[in-house]
């Protein structure tokens, strides 16, 4: 069950956090894995990884908001599985504030990264899947994306649930032609550059489970969406959270 041998798969942003560890499941089921991000050492790393536990990955070092690069680079290939990974602020640093303090500046890169991106890839992979019959289209989004939250990322929080509501516009649209497109709202992550374990543990006592989650968390449920199994499920928002109330 859940076998993805000869599957070709894309992760985007998967040089580290949780795309890496979607990326190792992926393998772990069989699929070849690309594995993207816009630093290519990262993109590499993760590659090697996988290939070092027998699994099969090619580094690719691309810039989801560039639509264009996106294009040249995806277009010639055939992939069964796009994984939209790449968010959080992109290549910058999240920098959480209230939107009425904000610069229009301030708000276009999470936007550019979480939709655009996500738009971006999809356009490139689309026709082909849709041609071929198979396509699997998986969006990694946010609690922040489904309800409203007073941590100051308003524009992060747009952009993850414009990115849930345009998956759903892909389910209906390709549905009849063997492409699902789903979403997984992720509640609180271990995050690479949060090394304070006080604040981790703050944070993790917020979450039911008591926990913050990891991509060994995310990576079985990406598996199930990735899977011929999965094939009358499209157009969901699969709730990823440790217990989180998120709708
Ligand atoms: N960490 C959390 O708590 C959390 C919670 C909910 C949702 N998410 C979402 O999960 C996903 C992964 O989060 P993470 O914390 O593992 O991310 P991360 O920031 O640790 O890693 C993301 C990777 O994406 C790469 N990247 C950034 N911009 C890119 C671009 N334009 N093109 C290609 N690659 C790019 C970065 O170089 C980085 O290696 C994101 O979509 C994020 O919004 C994370």
């Amino acid at each position: 069950m859940f076998d993805l041998t000869g599957r070709l798969a894309l992760v985007t942003g998967a040089g580290q956090g949780i795309g890496a560890g979607v990326a190792k499941h992926l393998a772990s089921q069989g699929a070849k894995v690309v594995v993207n991000d816009i630093v290519l050492d990262r993109a590499e790393s993760t590659a090697e990884a996988i290939r070092s536990a027998d699994g099969s990955a090619e580094g690719l070092a691309f810039d989801v908001t560039d639509r264009e690069q996106v294009r040249d680079v995806l277009g010639p290939r055939d992939f069964d599985i796009v994984i939209n990974n790449a968010g959080n602020a992109g290549a910058h640093r999240m920098e959480p504030r209230p939107f009425r303090e904000m610069s229009p500046d301030q708000w276009a890169s999470p936007i550019d990264v979480n939709l655009h991106g996500v738009m971006n890839t999809t356009h490139a992979v689309l026709p082909g899947m849709c041609e071929r019959g198979f396509g699997r289209l998986i969006t990694i989004s946010s609690g922040a994306g489904v309800v409203g939250l007073g941590i100051g990322v308003a524009p992060y929080g747009a952009a993850k649930g414009g990115a849930i509501s345009f998956m759903r516009h892909m389910a209906i649209e390709n549905a009849s032609l063997g492409v699902t497109a789903n979403s997984v709202a992720l509640g609180l992550m271990e995050m690479t550059e949060i090394h304070d374990e006080a604040l981790v543990a703050k944070l993790a006592s917020t979450v039911p489970c008591r926990r913050l989650g990891n991509g060994d968390d995310l990576g079985p449920a990406v598996v199930w969406l990735a899977s011929n199994e999965a094939s009358w499920v499209t157009g969901q928002t699969i709730q990823v959270n440790g217990g989180s109330v998120t709708s």
